[in-house]
């Protein structure tokens, strides 16, 4: 079948300049769903989504549309997640595509994000159509925009489409513009089935299903695939396209995007990125372009109830289909009891797991302060990859410790300039180049520690300026680090829900800053509590908790003995939910107010 009618794109743009909008403005004009039913649909995909306001996973959908030229086009549009921690899925995404709308909202102008897009675009080969949206809004200011592009990015100013996708203007040229200037998918001549499995979702009722883009052949129920990664076959049951909802057809062609169901009994089984190929007359090498990516951030996920364990590990199985960027396997701990070491792209998605396992599985979960991966070579010439600070090894047999960096683009209004070194500084970074992109901003090129943006960067960023400037960043390897591993004592035995890896400069501060707050939360005893924080056997910080006997009846005056017995009951609930450290009672509730605020 032909390809010529057939053409796939994306839209990469910044957080909130409208790709949702666009994507839906486009539906509706295509007539593939009424504005009603998207949004419906949409809102029942995900509301984490909505709720957060960013898209989480891409959604393909499939659109006929009839152009000027007279002819019915098939238009694959696959949406991308928005957000630094998900460029994985972006490019994903972006590699079973031919073109990609580059979206600037013209009120914002290019932000780093939009750079950082562009260049995983371009890695692709993929032709840019970019857009500049919401022009309907009053401060939008499309020449200004134009010469950005064309200054930052080296697009084109007459490329350019004007448009807005809330009030319905420039879509139809849009439409006609994927048209004319996204090629035509090209299929390899010798019509060798090779799919490529970009996306996969788990279904309760159908199993595994597996979001392909087929580059060559073609895929129907019955037939027998293989998989390259696992070099396992499966029978094909169902194949569909996106209407945005799943609707079974005959016959997925060299150029479709749609999705396969075949028999696959569990979720690990389908690799994101692996490619698909008929099982009696396979290609000989799988698709390029896709890597593996591995979890950048880690933390322990414990359930609150320890009975909610293998309960916690099904949820988690079940969302590892869906996102294979998530990674998680058993680990215990003394404080929290059995749960699982977990890896993830960043924090957000960190974030968004654990609200996942607590919205869609009702999970209550707990977790312990986020690492990163450490090399760590050894006086005895070998090396160990440590993800979790309990696995740290003693300092005595450490040679050298290499820490992951980051290269991060800061855009900032120019009057922010220094604020922003002074936080680079602060976070062990350099700023390596300043660029001025127009009569307001400045874009910072730096190098840092990824540790040390994993959980405020963003933030302090965005409120040191107010909300105008914006991230990205790209991993950029290994680098020396002095790095220790800090154990928390508590009455004079380690905590290791607590132990962290931190740079020697900052140990001291950070001990001090945990130790003040475990004083907050932990109760008083019959003695006094000593809470340290120590760095190889050498205390860094120290608070310590007065002695103190809690008389919870004390208020009960007079002869109350049922209000007194309702205490004392209330009391033993509470014992319930204590941990025993040595001979210090730890309130559960302890771990999880301060690992949510360290
Ligand atoms: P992420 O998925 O989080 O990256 O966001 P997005 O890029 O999909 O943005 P979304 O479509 O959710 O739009 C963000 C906000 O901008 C919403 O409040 C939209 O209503 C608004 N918006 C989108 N397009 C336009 C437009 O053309 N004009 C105006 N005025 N507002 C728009």
């Amino acid at each position: 079948m032909s390809t010529e009618l057939t053409r796939n794109f994306s839209i990469i743009a910044h957080i909130d300049h409208g790709k949702t909008t666009l994507s839906d403005r486009l539906m509706e004009v295509t007539s593939t769903v009424t504005m009603r039913e998207t949004s419906a649909q949409q809102l029942d995909s995900m509301d984490l989504e909505r709720e957060k306001g960013i898209t989480i996973k891409s959604h393909p959908v499939a659109m006929q549309y009839k152009a000027k030229d007279g002819k019915t086009y098939k238009l694959n549009l696959l949406d991308t997640p928005g957000h630094v921690d998900f460029s994985y899925e972006v490019s994903r995404a972006l590699a079973a595509c031919e073109g990609a709308i580059l979206m600037v909202d013209a009120a914002q102008g290019v932000e780093a994000q939009t750079v950082a897009n562009l260049h995983l675009a371009e890695q692709q080969n993929l032709k840019i159509i970019p857009v500049l949206n919401k022009i309907d809004l009053p401060a939008a200011d499309v020449p200004k925009c134009k010469r950005q592009l064309e200054d930052i990015l080296c697009i084109p100013e007459d490329d350019c489409i004007p448009a807005s996708a809330k009030a319905g203007i420039g879509i139809e040229e849009i439409l006609e513009a994927i048209i004319a200037r996204v090629p035509a998918p090209v299929e390899n001549p010798d019509k060798i089935l090779r799919a490529t499995v970009f996306d996969s979702l788990y279904n309760t009722y159908r199993g595994v299903v597996s979001y392909v883009r087929i580059f060559s052949g073609t895929i129907k129920r019955g037939q027998r695939v293989k998989l390259f990664a696992t070099s396992k076959t499966y029978e094909i049951k169902e194949v569909g396209i996106f209407t945005p909802k799943m609707t079974a057809c005959d016959i997925l062609s060299a150029g479709d995007v749609g999705y396969v169901i075949a028999n696959m009994k569990s979720a690990s089984e389908v690799k994101i990125g692996d490619t698909m190929t008929d099982s009696t007359h396979p290609c000989s090498e799988p698709l390029p372009g896709y890597k593996e990516i591995q979890p950048m951030v880690f933390s322990g996920i414990y359930p609150v109830d320890s009975s909610d364990y293998e309960q916690l590990k099904t949820a988690m199985g079940k969302l590892q289909i869906n996102d294979p960027a998530f990674t998680f396997s058993q680990e215990s701990s003394t404080a929290l009891g059995f749960g699982f070491r977990c890896g993830f792209l960043g924090l957000l998605h960190m974030e968004i797991i654990q609200e996942r396992l607590r919205r869609e599985f009702d999970m209550d979960v707990i977790s312990t302060y986020p690492s990163v991966i450490y090399h760590v070579d050894l006086t005895d010439g070998t090396e160990v990859i440590v993800d979790n600070p309990t696995l740290f090894p003693e300092a005595q047999v450490i040679q050298e410790i290499r820490e992951p960096i980051v290269n991060v683009y800061i855009m900032v209004p120019g009057e922010y300039i220094g604020d922003m070194m002074q936080l680079v500084l602060e976070k062990r970074g350099e700023v390596t180049n300043t660029e001025t992109i127009d009569d307001m901003r400045v874009m910072l090129s730096c190098v840092l520690p990824l540790s040390e943006i994993l959980v405020d960067f963003n933030d302090k960023l965005k409120s040191q300026t107010k909300g105008y400037g914006s991230m990205d960043y790209e991993h950029a390897g290994y680098r020396a680090a002095k790095m220790v591993k800090m154990d928390m004592l508590i009455a004079g035995d380690p905590v290791e829900a607590f132990s962290t890896i931190v740079h020697r400069d900052k140990a001291e501060g950070y001990g001090r800053r945990l130790a003040e707050r475990l004083k907050e939360v932990i109760p008083s005893h019959l003695f006094v509590v000593a809470i340290q924080a120590a760095v190889g056997g050498k205390i860094v910080a120290r608070e310590s908790i007065s002695a103190m006997r809690k008389n919870v009846t004390a208020k009960c005056y007079g002869g109350d003995i049922s209000r007194k017995r309702k205490l004392l009951e209330k009391q033993k609930e509470g014992k319930k939910k204590m941990k025993m450290f040595g001979k210090v009672n730890i309130p559960q509730d302890a771990f999880i107010k301060v690992l949510k605020s360290s």
